[in-house]
């Protein structure tokens, strides 16, 4: 076969037809035709659309094309030139094809259309080449490509925090542990208390579940910064909005007030919204058709609409009077509780048909870092809540009061041996920072319009499953 340089299919499909010989190269979607001449969709991931073969059979010889079935790998030579079926603007009149790998269609799990979800999660390592998946998979890397962008355009600097930690950065005790230790003999003291000073790194350590604290010293000294990395979080919830390994975008920015800090936020989220808009038009077109009819409308929903501000305290009080009027919500609500996704859900879906801005939470319900109001009894934490997912992100104003910020940690019995390097921020020019967590799956969620968080990650991590 004649060597030539390939060309992608997204490419190929914006070529005005000339006499000229080019080379595809992808995996088969269909082939269907007669005994004269064969019609193959091919496809090669680099565009939701497929390039469509022409094969003349006697050329090539009934046999010669029969291993070319649904999944296999081929390249091709041929000619472009103006379709003349419908449905495509060019096709390629095959001259050469290479047979790269075969894909027997007794055992080829993705041999029929329109497979369950479900039944996908089970083959993640095939279902990339579904069009579902193929479309996603490009929505999140223009997602992660505008974050990067976004930050970089309003002067933050990418900052690359740990993955292993020896801090919790949510108090929630949620950590993966790291260690070296053979777990059948652990070294013990005299008390028989596990003996930490032969694990690796001398003392517990961790997966770290948020890049924060490091991202603080960083605001603390660069002004605006911004992590973006994966973070781990052993908390055993088996919900289509939980991952064990997701990925987190969180921003910190030194003299931000809670205010700048929902400003940003907002900004932040429309913009990407409109990026995918702008950028992911054909498979945000194709998810629309497939899986979710309201799907581009509320995205545009979301890019043109102020989000509503309010406080937890005024949020609860809408809720109270939701079970009043007869609302039957699975969990019980006053103030004090934390809100559940179903709370959260009816302010937006239901009482303000729009996105929330929900701030300044009680204490007791939130994290250490969060800066404590007048009031002593909430502290400046904002979520951002959205249609279709609940919270996608929560952030705060952080205490930047050294004597406040040591009185929580110890309220809370966090060890302030841990914590002696971020208290130091406070102690030597501190100044009033903010930040928030974007959860980089709950925006694809909302993004894509998939209802489980497994099927906007690659390779899913959930209680009882690490597979592939
Ligand atoms: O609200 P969280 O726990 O906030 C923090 O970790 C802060 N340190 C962030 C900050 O202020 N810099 O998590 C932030 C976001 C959530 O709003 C949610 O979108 C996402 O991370 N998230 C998860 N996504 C998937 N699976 C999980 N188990 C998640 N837990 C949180
Ligand atoms: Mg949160």
């Amino acid at each position: 076969m004649k060597h030539l340089k390939r060309t992608k299919i997204v490419d190929i499909l914006k070529l005005t037809p000339t006499n000229e010989i080019i080379n595809v190269k992808g995996w088969v979607r269909s082939k269907r035709g007669n005994k004269n001449v064969n019609f193959i969709a091919l496809n090669d991931g680099s565009t939701i659309q497929n390039i469509q073969l022409v094969v003349d059979v006697e050329k090539f010889g009934e046999e010669y094309l029969k291993p070319i079935s649904t999944g296999a790998c081929i390249s091709v030579n041929g000619i472009l030139v103006a379709s003349q079926g419908q449905g495509q603007a060019v096709e390629i009149n095959a001259s050469e094809i290479h047979i790269y790998g075969e894909a027997d269609p007794l055992t080829y799990p993705l041999q029929k259309k329109g497979h369950s979800l479900e039944f996908l999660r089970e083959i993640a390592h095939l279902r990339p080449r579904t069009n579902t998946f193929s479309a996603i998979l490009r929505i999140r890397h223009a997602m992660a490509f505008a974050i990067h962008n976004y930050f970089n355009n309003h002067g933050f600097f990418y900052l690359h925090t740990p993955i292993i930690t020896a801090s919790d950065c949510e108090g929630a005790g949620q950590m993966f542990q790291v260690t070296t230790m053979d777990l059948q003999h652990i070294p013990t003291d005299e008390s028989g208390k596990v003996n930490f000073s032969e694990d690796f790194f001398g003392k517990p350590a961790n997966l770290t579940v948020s890049g924060q604290l490091e991202g603080e010293l960083g605001a603390l000294a660069l002004g605006s910064i911004y992590t973006f990395g994966p973070t781990f979080r052993a908390e055993n919830s088996n919900t289509p909005r939980h991952l064990a390994e997701f990925w987190m975008i969180e921003p910190e920015v030194a003299f931000y007030e809670i205010e700048d800090n929902m400003d940003l936020a907002e900004d932040f989220l429309k913009y990407l919204i409109q990026y995918a808009l702008d950028n992911c038009k054909e498979d945000l077109a194709f998810l629309n058709q497939m899986w979710d009819k309201e799907l581009i409308e509320r995205l545009e929903f979301v890019t043109n609409n102020k989000f509503i501000r309010l406080s937890y305290t005024e949020g609860i009080k809408i809720l109270e009077e939701a079970v009043k009027n007869g609302h039957k919500f699975e969990f019980p609500v006053s103030w004090g509780t934390d809100l559940q996704s179903e709370h959260e859900r009816y302010l937006v879906e239901t009482h303000f048909k729009c996105p929330v801005i929900l701030s300044d939470y009680p204490k007791e319900i939130k994290a250490f870092y969060m800066k404590l109001n007048n009031d002593n009894k909430t502290v400046r934490a904002m979520d951002v809540l959205f249609p279709k997912i609940g919270e996608i992100i929560g952030g705060s104003q952080r205490e930047e009061s050294y004597e406040k910020l040591k009185s929580r940690i110890e309220e809370m019995n966090i060890p302030l041996k841990d914590m002696w390097w971020y208290l130091e921020t406070r102690k030597y020019g501190t100044a009033p920072h903010s930040g928030f967590g974007l959860g980089f799956e709950r925006l694809l969620l909302f993004v894509t319009g998939m209802g489980n968080i497994r099927d906007v990650i690659p390779f899913a991590r959930t209680p009882k499953n690490a597979d592939f």
